[in-house]
């Protein structure tokens, strides 16, 4: 291999970690202003209130029902009863149609990479617009959520993947 060629491939390599990095830093945008009100900035919830996001949704993405959740969740609200980390949260989320199938990928993206790392399988294949896109066509009614999750849970637990 020449030295050009290996710097060139250096670069171009450095280039797609910019491209990617700046997807993220956008997901990091989307989050403070739309979602660490109550989730907080650092993604531990708030007890009681808001759940954490941070070492609690890494693992769903291990299944296409997982992630196909994820978009649902953030897109279309959630209310009732909820367990995370053993603490109960019965609070309300709202839908959030306003933001762009790519805001919503950035927004899973950062949360996944940036506080849920521990938990993320190696191979993880980030969130596009494409898929948000096609999960948003679901379409699920903001009460229909908490079944949604409840059904998540139990794949989750039939697949030996354990939530912490
Ligand atoms: C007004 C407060 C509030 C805001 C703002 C908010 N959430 Fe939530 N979120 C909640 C509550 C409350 C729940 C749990 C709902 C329940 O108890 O059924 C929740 C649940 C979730 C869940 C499901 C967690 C799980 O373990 O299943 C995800 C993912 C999530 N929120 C992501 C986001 C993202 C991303 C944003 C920003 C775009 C956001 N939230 C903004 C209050 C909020």
């Amino acid at each position: 291999m020449s030295a050009t060629f290996g710097l060139s491939l250096i670069i171009a390599m450095l280039e797609i970690l910019a491209m990617a990095g700046f997807a993220w830093a956008g997901g990091s945008e989307v989050f403070q202003q739309n979602c660490a009100t109550c989730h907080q900035s650092n993604a531990e919830g708030v007890v009681g209130l808001y759940p954490p996001l941070a070492d609690s949704i890494g693992r769903y993405v291990l299944i296409p029902k997982g992630r196909a959740y994820l978009v649902s969740v953030v897109s279309f609200g959630m209310m009732g009863t909820i367990t995370v980390h053993g603490e109960q949260f019965d609070g309300m989320m709202q839908p959030w149609q306003s933001l762009s199938d790519q805001k919503v990928a950035d927004v899973l993206n950062f949360v996944l990479t940036r506080y849920n790392a521990k938990l993320l399988p190696s191979g993880f294949t980030p969130f596009t617009a494409d898929e948000v896109k096609k999960d948003r066509a679901a379409n699920i009614a903001m009460g229909n959520m908490l079944k949604e999750r409840e059904a998540l849970m139990k794949s989750l637990a039939a697949h030996h993947v354990a939530i912490p």
